[in-house]
């Protein structure tokens, strides 16, 4: 662990993870550091959670935080985002997430969250596991044109899914991108790994 409390490894991961959407076009530049509490190595290895702060989160950004070794993206949805989902449910392979291996059983609806505005999803395609690119961007000439409402695009064999991490049709992939257990130890950080208490 260095001085500032950031393992190297996962500077390192972010870096890359940042490098990748920022290829993609994420909205914003600024992407929020995991927060203050880092688990070590050796105690994420083990399925530790890992905390973060996505109060500083803008509309339509995300940021990816990494969980057992995977990328985890947090997105902080727009009401725009949002409100585009019920449209796309005649485009989806399982739009009500009838698949309950796709998400912990407190996750339910089409916004696939607990928070509406906040998505958590495991980020690894569902058909190969390559990393899925956030593509914010409406009207994206080669992911369908006007019908594209944004959504996250796998480089790899051409998954789509939207912005529930919900899979289109026609595409390799089957199921939807996972939803981690995950809670709220305020209303600024979400825990990822650890169910709400209760459930
Ligand atoms: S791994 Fe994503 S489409 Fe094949």
């Amino acid at each position: 662990m260095s001085s500032d409390g950031v393992n190297s490894t996962r500077r390192k991961f972010l870096t890359a993870a940042t490098s990748a959407v920022g290829a993609a076009g994420v909205v914003g530049v600024a992407v929020p550091f995991v927060g203050s509490w880092n688990p070590s190595a050796k105690a994420k290895a083990a399925g530790a959670p890992v905390k973060f702060d996505f109060s500083k989160l803008e509309p339509g950004q995300m940021t990816v935080v990494e969980w057992r070794g995977k990328p985890v993206y947090v997105v902080n949805r727009t009401a725009a985002q949002l409100e585009a989902l019920p449209g796309l449910n005649a485009q989806l392979k399982d739009p009500d997430s009838e698949n309950a291996a796709q998400q912990p059983p407190y996750i339910t609806g089409i916004d696939r969250s607990i928070k509406p505005d906040l998505l958590v999803v495991v980020g690894l395609c569902t058909h190969l596991g390559c990393a899925p690119k956030y593509i914010p961007e409406v009207g994206v000439a080669n992911l369908g044109g006007a019908s594209w409402v944004g959504g996250f695009f796998c480089p790899c064999h051409g998954s789509k899914f939207d912005m529930s991490g919900r899979v289109y049709e026609g595409v390799p992939a089957s199921a939807n991108l996972l939803v981690p257990p995950y809670s709220f130890e305020d209303d600024k950080v979400v825990v990822i790994g650890v169910n709400p208490e209760g459930v």
